[in-house]
């Protein structure tokens, strides 16, 4: 049976919608995860909501515990992880406001903590990540999208960075040059630990801008906040149309 967890970004503290049954502080050998377990009901169906960067918002990109997250949802036995991400726009069809399931993933970050495999191992373990999204969760997510006609986009290159700070222009040009059309801090490691998990995982990009250089205005948070605001409301009208998964 599915269990399903949402993992919240920014812009998306909480759930709306989400009947709220029971939280807990949760610990794991990786430490505590980024807020409360919040364990509800959503158009009638059980799930669970994590906000990654914490609630209220204060845990930045880099600074999240993506193996404390993972750990706790896999503990609670999650099956499929629906991951909420804002993201900068790379190419043409990234325009902000838009939502994006992406299929692959290029990973700029560093110094995080990318692995379950590392200590104490009886083996040494590479997970496949050919595929770094599930395609059925995909698949799913599109369907949802479109039923609900949301300005979805249903591929596209996710290509994780650092942060916390935004990119510079030749950054967002050699991203481009790579393959990305998406930008963002959180996509990794999250999605590989999900793979090690076992646990399927898909993500809801939300553009919240043009990447730098890309668009005629300055990146304001005050702009970003704005374009998150009405993108995730068509992230809660498309987890609507998704679950029952
Ligand atoms: N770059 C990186 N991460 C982001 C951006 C961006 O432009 N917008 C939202 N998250």
């Amino acid at each position: 049976m599915t269990q399903l967890a949402i993992i919240g970004g920014s812009g998306l503290t909480a759930l709306p919608g989400l009947t709220i049954t029971g939280q807990q502080v949760f610990k794991t050998p990786y430490g505590e995860p980024s807020g409360f377990l919040t364990f509800g009901t959503y158009a009638g169906h059980e799930l669970l909501f994590l906000p990654r960067h914490g609630n209220p918002h204060t845990i930045p990109p880099h600074k999240v515990n993506y193996r404390a997250n993972i750990w706790a949802l896999q503990a609670n036995n999650i099956t499929d992880i629906i991951a909420v991400n804002a993201v900068g726009g790379v190419t043409d069809e990234m325009y902000p406001g838009r939502l994006v399931i992406p299929d692959q993933i290029i990973d700029y970050t560093w110094g995080r903590g990318h692995t379950f495999f590392e200590d104490g191992l009886a083996h040494v373990t590479h997970i496949d990540f050919t595929q770094p999204y599930s395609e059925p969760l995909r698949r799913l997510l599109i369907q949802a999208g479109d039923q609900a006609e949301l300005p979805i986009y249903a591929a596209g290159t996710y290509g994780a960075t650092q942060g916390p700070r935004l990119e510079s222009t030749a950054e967002i040009d050699r991203l481009m040059r790579d393959g990305c059309d998406l930008v963002g801090m959180t996509g990794m490691p999250e999605a590989a630990l999900a793979r090690e998990m076992d646990i399927n995982y898909a993500s809801v990009c939300v553009v919240a801008n043009w990447g730098a250089g890309r668009g005629s205005e300055a990146i304001t948070m005050e702009s970003i906040r704005l374009t998150l605001d009405s993108g995730m409301q068509n992230v809660v009208q498309l987890l609507e149309a998704a679950i029952p998964l």
